[in-house]
């Protein structure tokens, strides 16, 4: 039976609150989102290395490849470092090494080259004056196009980025080998996910993390 859910609960539970910043629809819906690591130069030179989970993909041509992310603050080291040098690299995790990826944020300092204290290694990327990382199966090098505020009175913005770049492990693009999916591939998160009815949220005992698997393809019969 399908219910609706518009006014929240007066008193949301403790992990629902994180500082008023997450809606507590996102918590309702748990809309799993592609995990990766958007990398650049800090002012000083330093490597900065940022979670992001907010965020989408698509394009209008050929040529047009571009990733909206969606919540981004505006006082952050990546959108700093984005705004100054232009350019960024989205570096994919996969569940092996999402442990050192989480690192990042316990190693956030401006004098810390973020990439190296979280346990990875850092590169040049091949069409962007950024960093990457070594050990993500996909680094998706991009120039910045725009930044728009997300919501009237809101700190935090949308930004667009376009690929001017990709690389990617053969194992990962041989959907024969590893493939993008599963364990070894791309990695989803969520908030949640809570029950509106009851107010209980489903504990998984850490950050709430999905792989997918592919299942059987259903034959696009438009009518
Ligand atoms: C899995 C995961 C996903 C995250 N996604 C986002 C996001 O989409 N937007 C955001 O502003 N912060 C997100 N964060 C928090 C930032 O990664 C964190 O605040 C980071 O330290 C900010 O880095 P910066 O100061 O280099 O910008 C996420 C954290 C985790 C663990």
């Amino acid at each position: 039976m399908k219910k609706e859910f518009s006014a929240r609960p007066e008193a949301l539970p403790e992990p629902m609150l994180r500082g008023g910043k997450v809606s507590w629809h996102e918590f309702v819906t748990a809309i799993p989102e592609p995990v990766f690591l958007v990398t650049g130069w800090k002012k000083n030179g330093k490597e900065n290395a940022c979670l992001q989970s907010w965020a989408t993909f698509g394009g209008s041509g050929p040529d047009d490849f571009v990733c909206i992310m969606t919540k981004v603050s505006r006082h952050g080291h990546m959108y700093r470092s984005l705004k100054k040098t232009g350019v960024c690299v989205l570096n994919f995790p996969s569940h092996d090494i999402f442990d050192r990826c989480i690192k990042t944020i316990g190693n956030n300092a401006f004098e810390t080259d973020e990439i190296t204290a979280a346990g990875l290694t850092a590169e040049r990327a091949a069409k962007v004056n950024a960093p990457r990382i070594k050990e993500c199966f996909l680094n998706i090098e991009c120039k910045f196009l725009w930044a728009h505020k997300l919501c009237g009175g809101c700190g935090d913005l949308a930004v667009a980025v376009k690929a001017v770049n990709i690389c990617m492990d053969s194992d990962r693009y041989d959907q024969s080998r590893l493939g993008r999916y599963g364990k070894t591939g791309y990695q989803y998160q969520f908030h949640g996910p809570f029950n509106p009815e009851t107010e209980e949220m489903t504990d998984w005992g850490g950050n709430a993390a999905v792989t997918f698997e592919p299942v059987d393809p259903i034959p696009w019969i438009t009518k």
